[in-house]
């Protein structure tokens, strides 16, 4: 008896060496991957104020979502701009006195051509516009995330819009055979093709965040994830990182028209709090 303990007990020890072992592995190799930035010496207060300053109109599609709607609510706190307008299927009501300022433009995403005045005159474009196949079936995934997605950002260029910030996903890839990174990687391609001054495209990994609709599936996996976040850092982001980053990366100067940033980007752009 005493012989199995001790043969358990040192099996036990070995499994979680290995296990953290594996672990530091792949802790190594999340942070060796490229795409990070540069550490901020800038000042991003004053570069803020300055941004402020030019009373800048901003519209944002999709901001009844779970980022969209923090988003937004980042945007009202930093006071970026001098007006914000919600591009979406429904209007939304809400409580808090801060939104009494904004804009809704309830459109049609299947007609959307004929509300191109709510696409005109913004500086700046924010996109966290999505759907699963899950939620709507292959054909109704490929219609609002590439379709809805690719019109809207014509109509945004063709209004005046010079900057433009899409949530895309970690993985896109147009050569992708998943159909999900496919379809996010196509309309990143076409999006930069359409030539705005900017564009800057966020590939999160899993977002983590309590979401206000019941998935089962995702819940618990954002359950488990979060408990080893820290160990796989490049397979999830908190929500709150995502448009911290977005925010944040508007008033900054990007060394390229069009900008990717990977998980670690947003998770570095994002741990910042400016304030
Ligand atoms: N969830 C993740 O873990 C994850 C990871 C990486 C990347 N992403 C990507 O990030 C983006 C945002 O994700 P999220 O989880 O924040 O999204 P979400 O909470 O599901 O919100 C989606 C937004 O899109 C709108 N929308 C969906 N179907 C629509 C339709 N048929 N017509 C008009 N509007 C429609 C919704 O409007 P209503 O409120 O009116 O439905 C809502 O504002 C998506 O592109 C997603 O693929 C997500
Ligand atoms: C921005 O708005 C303020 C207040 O309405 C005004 O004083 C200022 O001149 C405007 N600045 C620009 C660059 O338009």
């Amino acid at each position: 008896m005493k012989l199995l303990i001790s043969i358990l007990g040192k099996a036990t020890g070995y499994l979680t060496l290995v296990v953290v072992l594996i672990a530091a592995v792949l802790h190594y190799l999340d942070y060796s991957e490229p795409g990070a930035l540069p550490s901020m010496a800038v000042n991003m207060e004053s570069l803020e104020e300055d941004f402020r300053q030019q009373n800048k109109s901003c519209f944002i599609l999709g901001a009844t979502g779970e980022t969209g709607r923090l988003l937004l609510k980042e945007l009202l706190d930093r006071n970026l701009f001098a007006k914000i307008t919600l591009i979406g299927r429904r209007e939304v009501t809400f409580e808090d006195k801060a939104y009494e300022k904004l804009i809704q433009e309830v459109v049609d995403f299947e007609k959307l051509e004929d509300h191109a005045p709510a696409f005109q005159g913004h500086d700046v474009g924010y996109c966290c516009l999505g759907t699963t196949k899950a939620k709507s079936g292959a054909e109704g995934f490929v219609r609002v995330d590439h379709d809805y997605v690719l019109k809207s950002a014509e109509l945004a260029k063709a209004g005046g819009c010079s900057q433009f910030h899409l949530e895309s996903s970690k993985g896109a890839d147009k050569g992708s055979s998943f159909l999900y990174l496919k379809v996010k990687g196509q309309v990143e391609a076409e999006i930069e093709a359409l030539g705005f001054d900017r564009l800057s495209i966020y590939r999160p990994a899993v977002l983590l965040v309590e979401r206000q609709e019941s998935r089962p599936g995702e819940w618990m996996a954002r359950k488990v994830l979060s408990s080893c976040s820290f160990m796989f850092p490049s397979m999830s982001v908190p929500i709150q990182a995502v448009t911290r980053a977005m925010v944040s990366n508007t008033v900054l100067k990007p060394e390229h028209p069009t900008e990717i940033l990977e998980n670690k980007a947003i998770q570095t752009l994002g741990a910042s709090p400016t304030k």
